[in-house]
């Protein structure tokens, strides 16, 4: 038998014990023996839950307890999260964890710590939720150069997006919407700013290259101002707009890396993925294209992954499994000396001297608009593309890049 101690009964929490007794035959099978959920650690109580007697409030009980050997921490954030996981790995004990904040910002720290210990920290929850990737990139991709990383990595701006195509509505009314049904955080700001996306593009990074991508110096855009307006000419152009974190590895040493709205064109996979849905898309030098799609958030797919993650460690016990992501840091490339085509929205009256400062674009045609119009520029540095849009004054009413 494996003693399993859970850090945090909120919703990820309490899907890992739920996972764990659902499936209890199969993840003890397959963890080749029996796992026991022992503590479960929160500050509240629970009275009346059926695991109300293995609720504790003491992290030193689990520390202390020699016959715990595999901690999931789900509690969230850097702070007592990342004193825990230190201390539970100097312990020789195995974390298991959903928190992409405190992967992204002490990742190879703590999984160094891990190795000197003869222990694991799994982070296969932290990104995509339910969808399988990080296991995907570490062991089944081994072969493989991976070039570029591309993702839809949050649900709460893909569902807002989505609702937005889909209905003509705008982004205030859409996220109202969502915060109502309880698909948005009551304070959206890391979802729809991009910071959530960024951790996770981070965390794809620095995988992708074996060392750390700082996750605080990624370019990072959210979606607050996206137009129902925009979504009219995207559809007209046979694009749609989403919430990406990318990744190209330029050399040994040097990422691109970032968050933004983008311009994808409706031929794309990415572009079929809706609603609260997550997807990964990998570029390898000898697979060439591979996706990973499915639910990115949520009780049940992320306790899933860590679920998966504590089966991993349960026939790994006493050994680390390889993990390529070390604390030397990679230089990320400067976004503004990148090239791509824009997308841009001018009030009707400055059509001129938008087709002037832009020779070469492409005017996107939506019958019946009267005091706006659309645009694809050529190809552009972003430093060039934003120079001209800020010599247009107030005539640029939106700019999205093309993905
Ligand atoms: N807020 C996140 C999202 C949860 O909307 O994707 C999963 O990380």
């Amino acid at each position: 038998m494996i003693n399993v101690a859970v850090l945090g009964y909120g919703t990820v929490g309490s899907g890992v014990v739920e996972v764990i007794e659902k499936n209890k035959e199969m993840v003890d099978k397959k963890s080749a023996q029996e796992l026991n959920v022992k503590y479960i650690l929160d500050l509240r109580d629970f009275p009346g839950d059926p695991y109300e007697a293995k609720v504790i409030h003491d992290f030193n009980q689990i520390l202390e307890d020699d016959t715990v050997d595999i901690v999931c921490e789900v509690m969230g954030g850097v702070g007592a999260a990342y004193q825990f996981t230190r201390q539970c790995l100097e312990r020789g004990k195995s974390v298991c964890t959903s928190n992409k904040e405190l992967v992204a910002k002490h990742g190879p720290e703590l999984l160094k710590l891990a190795v000197e210990h003869n222990c694991n920290y799994l982070f296969e929850a932290s990104v995509g939720g339910g969808i399988p990737i990080i296991r995907p990139l570490n062991y089944s991709l081994t072969a493989e150069k991976i070039e570029a990383i591309t993702g839809i990595l949050n649900g709460t701006t893909n569902y807002i997006l989505s609702k937005m195509e889909k209905e003509g509505a705008g982004f205030d009314d859409v996220l109202k919407q969502a915060q109502e049904n309880g698909y948005a955080e009551s304070n959206p700001e890391a979802d729809i700013e991009g910071h959530d996306a960024c951790r996770k593009i981070a965390i794809l990074s620095s995988l992708m290259m074996g060392k750390n991508v700082d996750s605080e110096k990624i370019f990072t855009e959210g979606i607050t101002k996206i137009t129902a307006d925009d979504f009219l000419y995207a559809k007209a152009a046979g694009m749609t707009i989403k919430l990406l974190g990318m990744s190209r590895a330029l050399d040994e040493n040097t990422v691109l890396a970032m968050v933004a709205p983008f311009l994808i064109s409706r031929e794309h996979p990415l572009s079929m993925v809706n609603d609260v849905f997550n997807a990964v898309f990998v570029t390898g030098n000898m697979l060439g294209d591979s996706m990973y799609y499915g639910r990115g958030a949520g009780k049940l797919p992320t306790a899933s992954a860590v679920v998966s993650d504590v089966v991993d460690c349960a026939r790994h016990q006493g050994k680390s499994v390889m993990c390529f992501w070390d604390e030397e840091e990679v230089t990320l490339a400067d976004v503004a000396e990148t090239k791509r085509s824009f997308f841009i929205r001018v009030n009707a009256d400055d059509k001129e001297a938008v087709e002037k400062a832009f020779p070469g674009s492409t005017a996107i045609i939506v019958e019946g608009r009267k005091t706006d119009a659309g645009y694809i520029t050529a190809v552009t540095t972003e430093r060039e593309f934003y120079d001209k849009c800020a010599g247009l004054g107030n005539a640029v009413l939106s700019k999205i890049r093309l993905f």
